[in-house]
Parts: structure tokens; C-alpha cells; sequence
């Protein structure tokens, strides 16, 4: 399993304000968007892509264009924060959606929905910001594997947690991690510290 955490002034400013409590939830919403840009560049960096010949206007010559298209897998609800990054990037992503909400007692993940389309020569990208205990992140790739064939999977998170990293490695250690920042410890009701407090609240404007 690789973890690539971003390293990038910009990556660190905008993590930085998401942090601050008083983000307000237009505030929050921008700023999800441009760091998912930059977490989804990362993520995508060795997608393949076919030689071509294109015309200039001054002569004939070989350029690249992508030849593994994306599906987009937000978790319902905070992952939605991140679907529009990767359709701004690329537009011919396809999407699916799964939704699971981690039990506030046992931490277990339920999911309540999920629509998930064909991904065959496509690389999916799980998208959900908080990588916590690592439930809801194991429990939606295991739901990709047993739906779906894509490429290959990867997992786009903002902040990930030390327990959530080994979780995913235990259970997908094929998947790789792309994260804005890899944080201290859980606390002991399983929200990550430093943190920036529950993701899809601040997201949706709900407490
Ligand atoms: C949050 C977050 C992850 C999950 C992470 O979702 O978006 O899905 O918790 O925690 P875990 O790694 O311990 O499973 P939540 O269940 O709060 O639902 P929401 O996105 O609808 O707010
Ligand atoms: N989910 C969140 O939104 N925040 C956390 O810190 C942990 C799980």
C-alpha cells in the first residue's frame, strides 16, 4: 500500500483554513473544492495514457491524450464535497454513490445506499474526506470490489488518521491512499486530532 500526503504550500494553506473553526460552509465548500483538485492531480499522476499524432498550425507531431477514464465514487455525505475536483479535471468521469454513516456508539459503518455503474477501463476514485477508524473507507472499496472491475482503485481522503492508514492496509493493501494531511491519533470517540471536526457537518452547513 502507498500513502502519498501532499506537500505543497498551497495544499498547506488551504488544509489550514478547512481546519479553522470558524470556516463558515461557503468558505468550507471552496476550499474542499481546490484542495480536491490537488489531491486528485496526485491521485491521477500515472494514469495512462496513449501517444497520438495532432496537428499544429505549424506541423505534425506526437502529444499524449488519457486513455483510462475515471469513475468517481463519493461517500455519501462529506465525499460530495470532493466529486466536483475530479468532474472540473475530468469531465468524462462517470459517477457512483455509496452512502454510509458510521454508528456514533460502535463506530461500524451502515450503509444505506448504494448506485454503482459498470467500471470496466476505468480507474475509480473513492472520495471521502475523513479516513478515521478506517470502517467506512474499507467498507466502500469492499463494496467497488464486489461490484465492479475498474483498473484499479485508489482512495482520496483530506485528513487521514494513523488507525484509518493501517485499516486500509490491513484490508486493501492494494489500494492506494492519496491525503492532504496524515494526523496524530483518534480520540476517544473516534474523531481524528488535530482534526477539523465532523467533515459532513461543516460541509452541508448541519450540526
Ligand atoms: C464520516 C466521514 C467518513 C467516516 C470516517 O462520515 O465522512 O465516511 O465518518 O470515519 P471512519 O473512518 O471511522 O469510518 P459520517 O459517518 O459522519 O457520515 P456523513 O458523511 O454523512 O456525515
Ligand atoms: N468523521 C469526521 O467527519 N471527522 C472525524 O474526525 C472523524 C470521522
Amino acid at each position: 500500500m502507498t500513502l502519498t500526503v501532499l506537500d505543497h504550500p498551497l495544499a498547506h494553506d488551504l488544509l489550514s483554513r478547512l481546519r479553522e473553526r470558524g470556516t463558515d460552509p461557503a468558505e468550507f465548500r471552496s476550499l474542499t473544492r481546490r484542495l480536491g483538485w490537488l489531491l486528485v492531480i496526485e491521485a491521477t499522476r500515472d494514469l495512462l495514457a496513449e501517444r497520438i499524432s495532432i496537428e499544429t498550425p505549424m506541423e505534425e507531431t506526437k502529444a499524449e491524450r488519457i486513455a483510462e477514464p475515471l469513475v468517481a465514487i463519493p461517500v455519501l455525505r462529506a465525499g460530495l464535497g470532493l466529486l466536483d475536483a475530479v468532474t472540473d479535471l475530468y469531465p468524462d468521469t462517470i459517477v457512483g454513490y455509496l452512502g454510509l454513516e458510521r454508528d456514533e456508539r460502535t463506530l461500524e459503518p451502515r450503509d444505506y445506499y448504494a448506485k454503482l455503474p459498470r467500471m470496466d477501463g476505468r480507474r475509480a476514485l473513492v472520495l471521502d474526506p475523513m479516513l478515521a477508524t478506517g470502517g467506512s473507507g474499507s467498507a466502500a472499496i469492499a463494496h467497488v470490489k464486489a461490484h465492479a472491475k475498474p483498473t484499479s482503485i485508489s482512495f482520496v481522503c483530506i485528513v487521514a488518521a494513523p488507525e484509518g492508514v493501517a485499516r486500509l492496509e490491513a484490508d486493501h493493501p492494494e489500494v492506494p491512499i492519496v491525503a492532504g494531511a496524515l494526523d496524530r491519533e483518534l480520540n476517544g470517540v473516534g474523531f481524528i486530532l488535530p482534526g477539523l471536526g465532523d467533515f459532513g457537518d461543516r460541509l452541508h452547513g448541519t450540526v
